[in-house]
């Protein structure tokens, strides 16, 4: 048998979720009504009308799933906290019972033995800033420092990792150009008047983090995704670059380089967002870490006809793919982090997720066999594994997710976890990934 990879001694073994798809109790204990709420709750944004009404009802499960999580193994838990039951209008007065939960959250993970990583945004906006113009609203950058110090105060003393916003591209593209995720908006000098606000807000928020938790570390979760022409045409190459700005440069460049990227300054000329002249350094405070989730790379090509604000469309080359129609690359984590190291210098780095949806069904001996999803931890690991050989000062990896959710315009539809779960009668089932997972925790390694 080929020898154990082993990772460093101090390396983070996590699973992660966020709290919109997981928690429901989406009216309880005084909490407000979220961006994602009131898009669940509007006939046809979501597969089969699914909402996270209910979601794993983990609101009054957090107890057994923390309890799960510790017999696997699981060595910390990256969540997200849902900032309208903190601040039921998204700023002003603060809900007590809100922060009561996490803080009894925490508590449970940290007698467990599992370090909490906290997101402070993973998409649920009060829907009363929305009506105020959401994102879109220089205010609101401010107004979420706020809350992240109100966070940071009442968890801060056993809080250490801070993420302040989860893949602001997603929120700013998928949310206000797209049009597919809340609040549903397509309108592209807006999207990227959003973009700003969200890493305004990131950069805003480090310094109440950080007074109210002593030597913690934070960072910021972008989803990044390695961009291959298809083919070696100077057209496909220009096109691939494009869409690298879209994705990746427009948020590591301002975060890491203190400014935009000139090419996409020049090619968005009409929309760029108006940017008051001390911004771009608060974006680039420093950061402790940088959060990367990765999923899949996009194969891309020239295309008049393709995204208006890019002329690109994506390729899709032979090979396996997932129940959510991403290809399975694990080589392309290599290289990004490999990119990341040299072209950004980031001073630590953690997968802040990595993982795949299958169809996966309960045998009838009440087993869920996923080996494909296996295949794919495993896969992703080695080639983290080879990154830190190299040199990247990668820290952890958090598997998404610790069991099924509500995968937000796919509903329930999109299977994600290494725990099944039974929506009707919120049972849990570990899936044979998840024990696999739990044992490379324990042994700090896995099998190449
Ligand atoms: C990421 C999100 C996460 C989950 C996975 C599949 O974009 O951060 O909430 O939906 O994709």
């Amino acid at each position: 048998m080929a020898q154990r990879l082993q990772f460093p001694h101090d390396f983070v073994w996590g699973v992660a979720t966020s709290s919109y798809q997981i928690e429901g109790a989406w009216q309880e204990d005084g909490k407000g009504e979220s961006i994602w709420d009131r898009f669940s709750h509007t006939p046809g944004k979501v597969l089969n009308g699914d909402t996270g009404d209910v979601a794993c009802d983990h609101y009054h499960r957090y107890v057994e799933d923390v309890a799960l999580m510790r017999s696997l193994g699981i060595g910390a838990y990256r969540f997200s906290i849902a900032w309208p039951r903190v601040q039921p209008q998204g700023h002003g007065p603060v809900n007590p019972a809100g922060l009561d939960f996490y803080d009894r959250l925490v508590d449970a993970l940290l007698a467990a033995g599992i370090r909490p990583f906290v997101t402070l945004y993973h998409w649920d906006l009060p829907q009363a800033l929305q009506d105020r113009g959401g994102w879109g609203n220089r205010d609101v950058a401010r107004w979420f420092a706020d809350y992240a110090h109100i966070v940071a105060r009442r968890l801060g003393d056993r809080v250490k990792h801070w993420i302040t916003h989860n893949e602001p591209w997603v929120v700013a593209m998928v949310g206000h150009l797209i049009g597919e995720h809340a609040p549903g908006l397509q309108d592209p000098a807006l999207a990227v008047r959003v973009a700003h606000h969200l890493l305004l807000s990131h950069g805003l928020a480090l310094e109440p983090i950080r007074s109210e938790s002593a030597g913690c570390q934070a960072g910021i979760t972008l989803n990044l995704i390695p961009m291959y022409p298809a083919s070696d045409k100077g057209a496909d190459l220009d096109a691939a670059a494009r869409n690298d700005g879209f994705v990746n440069r427009w948020f590591l460049d301002p975060l890491l380089r203190g400014r935009y990227p000139e090419d996409m300054l020049a090619l968005w000329e009409q929309i760029v967002p108006e940017v008051d002249p001390d911004d771009l350094a608060v974006i680039s405070r420093p950061i402790d870490f940088l959060g990367v989730n990765y999923y899949t790379r996009q194969v891309v090509k020239h295309d008049q006809e393709g995204n208006p604000l890019l002329q690109v469309a994506l390729v899709h080359p032979p090979g396996e793919y997932t129940t959510m129609n991403w290809e399975v690359y694990p080589e392309g984590l290599y290289e990004l982090l490999m990119r990341l190291h040299r072209e950004y210098a980031v001073p630590a780095l953690y997968i802040t997720e990595n993982g795949a949806a299958y169809p996966d069904v309960v045998d009838a001996e009440g087993r869920v066999r996923d080996p494909k999803r296996v295949a794919y931890l495993r896969s992703h690991l080695v080639q983290a594994h080879r990154a830190i050989a190299d040199g990247v000062p990668l820290r952890g990896y958090f598997a998404w997710s610790f069991m099924d959710n509500f995968e937000w315009a796919h509903g329930y539809s999109q299977r994600f976890g290494l725990v099944y779960v039974d929506f009707a009668t919120q049972e849990r089932i570990v899936k044979d990934s998840g024990r696999w997972f739990g044992e490379a925790a324990q042994e700090n390694g896995v099998e190449p």
